[in-house]
């Protein structure tokens, strides 16, 4: 963690439960050579003590813009200007809220206005407090004028709910602050990825899925943050964990995996579209588990949409549109017949009967196609084929520029 060593972080602790976790979070932020200063809310005072923080930081903390011994010894404005990172953890739909209306009427988001430091926040909330679209308008402002932010989770709630708006955990946000601030060829862009199977069902204990483990649409999503991208990842099924500061959506079927790319695609750059989706889904999915009967069983199916060619055809179309194909012959005509038909800048292609590469392994190799030119990824670990395909979206929107 050593990019951190030597930051000055103002950390803003906000009204919440994960309040709590900010304690830890000095510690870790310390661990990675970081100095710290606690700036607290009104309300974080009713979920920790200044004085936690004040022992773990070795800082007296501060709370208040009328503190007159505090702003004697360092103004709000000296504060701010201290600070080589801001990172707000947790925060509250509240301090959100104020942050994206330019409020200025707490120590906190004085300072958040008055820094011209980089600024990250860690949301936690009820899931369907970060759900609202209020919030996510507000978060929608924020990322747009160039703040970072880490998670939420998905998971357990202090509320007894499940669902997405837990705090990432410190040693994550640490990570997250740690790989914001290198600034790689994607930083400032943002990319759409999909990745792994879908399962349509046939009944409540039956479905029809595919051998896709997701791994190349996940390597190329934690290549993509590494290189600075903002990103978000639509998966399918997959017993994969989340790549730090990335963005995740979980789905199961087709249809939900087209519903949740076409609400995220608005300002996205760069769309990859990795996933296994099922061509066919059943007519009709049973209410009841089906019960056997006769020697033959005729399922019914039928097309399900074309997730990539709606997303290289829609109004709102990212600049950069990548699709993958799996071929076991004719690799080349294949893939430059998709690229044509569905109205792609680049297809990344398999070869699936090829051994050692593709759906379960950790190795993979791809023959990239755009309308002038191909290149030869790998073969080699999926991570780095990953990065080698993203440099080639990297090129594309550079020369887009
Ligand atoms: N795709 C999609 N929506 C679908 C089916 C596929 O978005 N309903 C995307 C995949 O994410 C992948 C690409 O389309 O990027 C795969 O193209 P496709 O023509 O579906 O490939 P195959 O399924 O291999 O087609 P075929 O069997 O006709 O070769």
């Amino acid at each position: 963690m050593s990019d951190l060593a030597g930051q000055r972080i103002l950390l803003g602790v906000s009204a919440g439960i994960a309040a709590y976790k900010a304690a830890d979070l000095v510690r870790r932020l310390q661990d990675a050579g970081a100095e710290v200063q606690v700036v607290m809310t009104e309300g974080a005072g009713h979920f920790v003590g200044a004085t936690t923080f004040q022992a773990l930081s070795g800082r007296p903390v501060r709370s208040s813009l009328w503190d007159e011994a505090a702003e004697a010894a360092m103004s709000h404005i000296e504060l701010a200007r201290w600070a080589s990172r801001v990172l707000v953890a947790p925060a509250s739909a509240d301090l959100i809220a104020r942050l994206a209306h330019g409020f200025a009427n707490d120590l906190l988001t004085t300072l958040c206005l008055a820094t011209d430091a980089p600024i990250a926040i860690a949301p936690a909330m009820n899931r369907l407090m970060w759900a609202n679209a209020a919030m996510q308008a507000n978060i929608e402002t924020l990322r747009a004028r160039g703040v970072a932010v880490f998670g939420p989770a998905e998971g357990d709630q202090a509320c007894g709910e499940v669902g997405a708006g837990r705090m990432l955990e410190p040693l994550e946000l640490v990570a997250c602050l740690s790989e914001s601030g290198k600034t790689g060829r994607l930083a400032g862009r943002r990319l759409l990825v999909s990745a792994g199977p879908t399962y349509e069902d046939l009944d409540p204990v039956r479905f029809l899925g595919n051998r896709s483990s997701g791994k190349m649409g996940f390597a190329l999503a934690a290549e993509a943050a590494a290189m600075g991208a903002d990103v978000t990842l639509v998966a399918g099924p997959v017993g994969l964990a989340t790549p730090v500061g990335v963005r995740r959506i979980d789905v199961r079927r087709a249809l939900e995996m087209r519903e949740a790319i076409l609400a995220a695609l608005p300002g996205q750059d760069g769309y990859i579209g990795t996933a296994a989706v099922a061509d066919y889904m059943p007519a009709e999915t049973a209410k009841q588990k089906m019960k056997k009967s006769g020697e033959v069983l005729t399922l019914e199916l039928r097309r399900t949409p074309d997730i990539l060619a709606e997303v290289a055809r829609h109004a709102q179309r990212p600049r950069c549109v990548v699709g993958f194909a799996a071929e076991t012959q004719q690799l080349a005509e294949y893939a430059r017949g998709k690229l044509r038909d569905k109205g792609l800048d680049l297809i990344a292609a398999n070869d699936v009967a090829r051994a050692g590469i593709g759906f379960e392994s950790d190795d993979n190799a791809l023959s990239v196609f755009s309308a002038d030119a191909s290149h030869e990824l790998g073969p080699g670990r999926k991570s780095l084929v990953a990065r080698q395909l993203l440099e080639l979206v990297a090129d594309f929107l550079e020369s887009k520029a």
